[in-house]
């Protein structure tokens, strides 16, 4: 969703250094973009765009004051409040165009506030909820001593989510960035500070991180010094930096076309990556340092109840599979927009964890909050390092699979299942008896994924015999029901065409009734103990004319004599194949959307990260 980038620093550079950070913000999804900056004069210069952040520096390019700018913020807009158009994007500013202001998030009371403000005498230009920021900060600058302490009342009376960046003509060596319930994380550097909505924006100049938490106001000097105030308490905060663990070139799309092809690419370190340092082959353990802090209250947890949203959801299906099997502890999955208004008993033995792989899901990051006075315990399964969520969870494991840009979730998923199996085998504390072979195929799980990226053309070419049907079934049994929920959510996504997921046993009861020769299905057909009712399901589908693409493992011959369309896996145990199907399906759905001519790593209308509910 919307990205803000700030820079303030002794160089003359701002623009480029903001337009840049605007760039690498956009995977997250926009749809305008803008820029302020402060002039030789220290007056504010504003200039937005209506689509990408290149037709904003193709229209600066033009304005040669823009060339050596030093104080400056921009923003890439998702349209909420109001359409996307250049007087709704970002930044907004006051009458007199003294005050600037990007923001993230949505203002819950911005109509309450908007009218207080008309009664005034303040007019608005924009349909957005953001103006309200610049014009309440104007009026408190009338009633406040200095220019922080009108932006700090300012803060006090905004409801909902905000991350937000003031500057101002009146105080050009100074910047203003405060938080709630969305992210900014501080860039320090000598003689120069950077703010953006996520590290991505700003690893190119430092690694050298701080992360705001909610309820604090940053304020940032030309100089390099900042401090940070705790708003709400009124109390000055002394954080250490973190040091980010990974380099700007990854974040690059290197020799890939497509960020998601290129993420596909990773599967095989990005099980690597999970698992190293993790597994110990030689004596049969699995040690997650992330989890020792809370090893004592884990050994009493008695339920587990697993949140999160799209495909961190699914990853949290097959967690409950693996955690109920390996571990025999009971699993609940509840997507996380409703699990926080549900009203369900817990007790002290509940483990909530919270899957995300930004870390910053506006409805992740609510479940989480809910339950925060339950005295439960809350794990997270997070990839953002320095995210919200893994600050505020009490402990959890780390993805480790490095930034992820394409909006289709691909190696995050792999990564997330992957922790999760690792979870269920230390939650199982090596008594299960799949201890070992688990364990033992993880260390092969890389090299399997090597041999299905392998098949990439064959997958292409199914791809270009599927590509213009509008609907698709995905169906599956046990471990390979969460796949086929995330095998028609990445076709829907990537491809717009209309894909439904059902367990296979749920046909008979209403969706056989669709199934025709114009209504493919994709079936998981893997090698397990159910595949024989799955092979019922696929009869019952040919039987009607369907016809079927199925997901087989390898050295298997009964299942394509019933599907159109066979693809194989390398053999693997039934609790490992998600990983294998997934990456199968992920490929299948790059190569449909390719085929359509889609923008893969930008589908229309979704963000990469959903920060407002
Ligand atoms: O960052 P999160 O894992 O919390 O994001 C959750 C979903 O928004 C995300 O998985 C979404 O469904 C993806 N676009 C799916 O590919």
């Amino acid at each position: 969703m919307c990205g803000i980038v700030g820079y303030i620093g002794k160089t003359q550079k701002g623009a480029d250094i903001v337009l840049d950070g605007l760039a690498a913000l956009e995977y997250r999804g926009y749809d305008s973009a803008g820029l302020a900056f402060l002039d030789k004069s220290n007056a504010i210069v504003v200039s937005k765009q209506v689509g990408r952040v290149q037709a904003l520096r193709t229209a600066l390019t033009q304005t040669k004051t823009a060339l050596s700018t030093s104080t400056t913020i921009g923003q890439t807009r998702w349209a909420t409040h109001g359409a996307p158009s250049i007087t709704n994007a970002h930044p907004h500013y006051n009458a007199d165009r003294t005050i600037t202001v990007v923001h993230n998030g949505i203002i819950e009371n911005h109509q309450e506030l908007r009218e207080h403000l008309e009664d005034k005498g303040y007019k608005f230009v924009s349909d957005t909820d953001t103006e309200v920021i610049p014009h309440l900060i104007d009026y408190y600058t009338h009633e406040c001593k200095t220019f922080g302490q009108a932006v700090e009342k300012s803060l006090g009376k905004l409801r909902g989510a905000y991350a937000v960046l003031v500057m101002t003509s009146k105080q050009p060596d100074t910047l203003y960035a405060a938080r709630l319930s969305s992210p900014l994380v501080i860039g320090i550097k000598k003689d120069a500070i950077f703010i953006a909505s996520d590290a991505t924006a700003l690893i190119e100049h430092t690694k050298e991180v701080v992360y705001l938490n909610d309820y604090e106001l940053a304020t940032l000097k030309q100089d390099g010094t900042y401090t940070v105030k705790d708003y709400k308490r009124s109390l000055y905060i002394n954080r250490d930096t973190e040091t980010l663990d990974y380099d700007a070139q990854e974040s690059n799309l290197g020799n890939f076309p497509h960020y998601m092809l290129k993420e596909m690419h990773e599967a095989p370190d990005t099980i690597r990556m999970a698992t190293s340092g993790r597994i110990r082959l030689q004596n049969n353990t699995v040690k997650l340092g992330g989890l020792e802090s809370v090893a004592d209250q884990l050994k009493y947890i008695d339920r587990v109840v697993i949140v999160a949203c799209g495909t961190s959801y699914y990853a949290g299906l097959v967690g409950e599979y693996l955690i109920e099997e390996l571990a025999g502890i009971p699993v609940e999955v509840q997507l996380a927009s409703e699990f926080k208004y549900r009203n369900e008993p817990f007790s002290r033995g509940t483990a909530i964890v919270a899957i995300s792989q930004s870390g910053e899901t506006a409805d992740t990051i609510a479940a989480l909050k809910k339950v925060e006075n339950y005295g439960v315990l809350r794990l997270g399964v997070v990839n953002a390092v320095g995210s919200t969520i893994a600050r505020i969870t009490d402990a959890g494991v780390y993805c480790h699979a490095g930034p992820e840009q394409a909006v289709a979730s691909t190696k995050a998923f792999i990564a997330q299942v992957t922790v999760l199996t690792l979870i269920a085998l230390h939650l199982s504390q090596g008594k299960s008896p799949l201890f070992k072979p688990i364990l033992n195929e993880l260390a092969a799980l890389p090299a399997k994924t090597e041999a299905i990226l392998a098949q990439a053309e064959a997958i292409k070419k199914l791809a270009d015999k599927y590509k213009d049907y509008n609907d698709f079934l995905f169906i599956g049994r046990t471990y390979g029901y969460p796949c086929a929920h995330e095998g028609a959510l990445k076709l829907k996504e990537v491809s717009y065409i209309h894909a439904e997921a059902y367990a296979a046993g749920e046909m008979k009861h209403g969706p056989l009734a669709m199934i025709d020769e114009s209504f493919p299905t994709l079936a998981v057909a893997t090698d397990s103990p159910v595949l024989e009712k799955t092979l019922s399901n696929m009869q019952e589908i040919k039987a009607r004319k369907g016809k079927i693409i199925a997901i087989a493992s390898e050295g298997n011959t009964s299942v394509k004599k019933l599907a159109s369309d066979v693809l194989y896996i390398p053999e693997s145990p039934e609790q490992t194949q998600p990983i294998l199907i997934a990456l199968v399906e992920q490929l299948f759905a790059y190569y449909v959307a390719l085929a359509n001519g889609h923008d893969v790593d930008r589908p229309r209308n979704l963000a990469k990260s959903v920060t407002v509910e």
